[in-house]
């Protein structure tokens, strides 16, 4: 019986991805990625800011009756502010789940709460108090999160954290808003807050880390080392401004480097890339190419000494297997850098069994317009087979 601990994946794709440049989703869109997040195995989809729109009301309270309300579904969540009227919304939003959460949060960092929620600390604590208590006579299971918790004076965030706990959040997330921490920070923090609140192994502890710094998601992964349970993520690592921490890379490095993580999650892996083309397909964009683990180029292989290397033995270039990810793209692809065997492989892939003396001939041609032309498809490599005039090249060609 497996040991490991359980990991909490809370995905934000369609709250915090959503709300970002090119990233906007309608109704049915929503719903569609919903029922695919189910698919992944997410534990929790954050479904929306219910008060934010009509439309983004109609949306999280669908997706709670048509992904949540299924046996074994993800629980469903919505983000609402310290306010009674934000709160009110998530708990209707959220009703029809099976499985519901009211995420609510405040600023705990002194520059939010004076230059933009303009309230002193001691507002701030019985705000928390409050809204934490009115979520509760709602739902069982209420996260609380402290918005640029990193930014926060220590004792302050212990302060409101444990106001938030006396009043009955379950779940405790501590947000590094603005992308700010290193990885040694954010453990770190993780383990005093949990050191300094009595009574804080009966909550769960989460990451929420934005990647500014482009470490949300080695920060996520030091959380984890600092005792948070939870990860809050997105596919793609969307998000606010340089996005959040990519789903994809977290649960990846936890299955690959599962000596350093002993962590287990419910993520299905071979619904990561599937998952991945399906928010590209429906937003603005899609992975960059050399994005980890779901980029096009995430698997491929062009030049010579690689691809004679995978070719020989994947492990030598490849520490997880495109297949355990559900990628479908090539691996080997052909270019100037390429070599014979790569080439007598795409070759016989394509059904072109080639004698030595034949490969030798199409590789020189094929060199020659490698040279010349940046992408070389499976239409260029049959052209090559045809002889010029008088020449004998090929054999076989059909
Ligand atoms: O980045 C952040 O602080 C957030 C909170 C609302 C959880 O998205
Ligand atoms: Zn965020």
């Amino acid at each position: 019986m497996s040991t490991d601990t359980p990991i909490v994946i809370f995905d934000t794709t369609l709250r915090d991805g959503e709300q970002s440049p090119g990233c906007t989703m309608h109704h049915a869109e929503k719903l569609r990625f919903a029922h695919q997040l189910a698919r992944l195995g997410v534990d929790i989809i954050e479904a929306g800011f219910a008060i934010a729109s009509h439309g983004d009301f109609d949306s999280v309270q669908t997706i709670a009756r048509e992904v949540g309300g299924a046996e074994a579904a993800p629980r469903i969540a919505s983000l609402a502010r310290c306010k009674r009227e934000d709160i009110e919304a998530a708990a209707r939003a959220v009703e029809p789940a099976r499985k519901s959460r009211i995420h609510v949060f405040l600023a705990s960092s002194d520059l939010h709460l004076e230059a933009k929620l303009k309230i002193s600390r001691t507002q701030a604590l019985d705000n928390v108090g409050t809204s934490v208590r009115l979520a509760r006579t709602f739902a069982d299971d209420v996260e609380f999160s402290t918005e640029d918790g990193t930014r926060s004076n220590l004792d302050f965030l212990i302060q409101m954290i444990t106001v938030a706990i006396q009043a009955g959040a379950t779940t405790i997330n501590i947000p590094d808003t603005v992308g700010y921490t290193t990885p040694t920070e954010y453990k770190h923090l993780f383990e005093t807050v949990r050191r300094r609140i009595p009574g804080s192994d009966q909550i769960v502890f989460s990451t929420h880390c934005h990647n500014d710094l482009g470490l949300a998601v080695a920060n996520s992964l030091a959380g984890l080392e600092g005792g948070a349970r939870q990860i809050e993520c997105t596919i793609n690592g969307i998000g606010e401004r340089a996005g959040n921490a990519a789903l994809e890379e977290i649960v990846a490095a936890i299955a690959t480097r599962h000596d350093r993580y002993p962590f287990k999650t419910n993520i299905v892996m071979n619904q990561l890339y599937p998952t991945s083309r399906m928010l590209g397909e429906i937003i603005s964009f899609g992975a960059p190419p050399n994005k980890a683990v779901v980029g096009k180029n995430a698997f491929a292989h062009e030049s010579g000494i690689h691809q004679h290397g995978v070719l020989s033995n994947p492990l030598t270039y490849e520490i997880m297997t495109p297949a355990s990810v559900g990628f479908t793209g090539q691996n080997i692809v052909l270019g100037k850098h390429s070599g014979r065997r790569a080439l007598e492989y795409r070759l016989a892939e394509m059904g072109y069994k080639l004698s030595h003396q034949e490969i030798d001939a199409v590789y020189e041609r094929f060199i020659e317009l490698a040279d010349r032309k940046k992408n070389i498809y499976d239409q260029d490599v049959i052209g090559l087979l045809q002889p010029s005039v008088g020449e004998t090249l090929v054999s076989n060609v059909p």
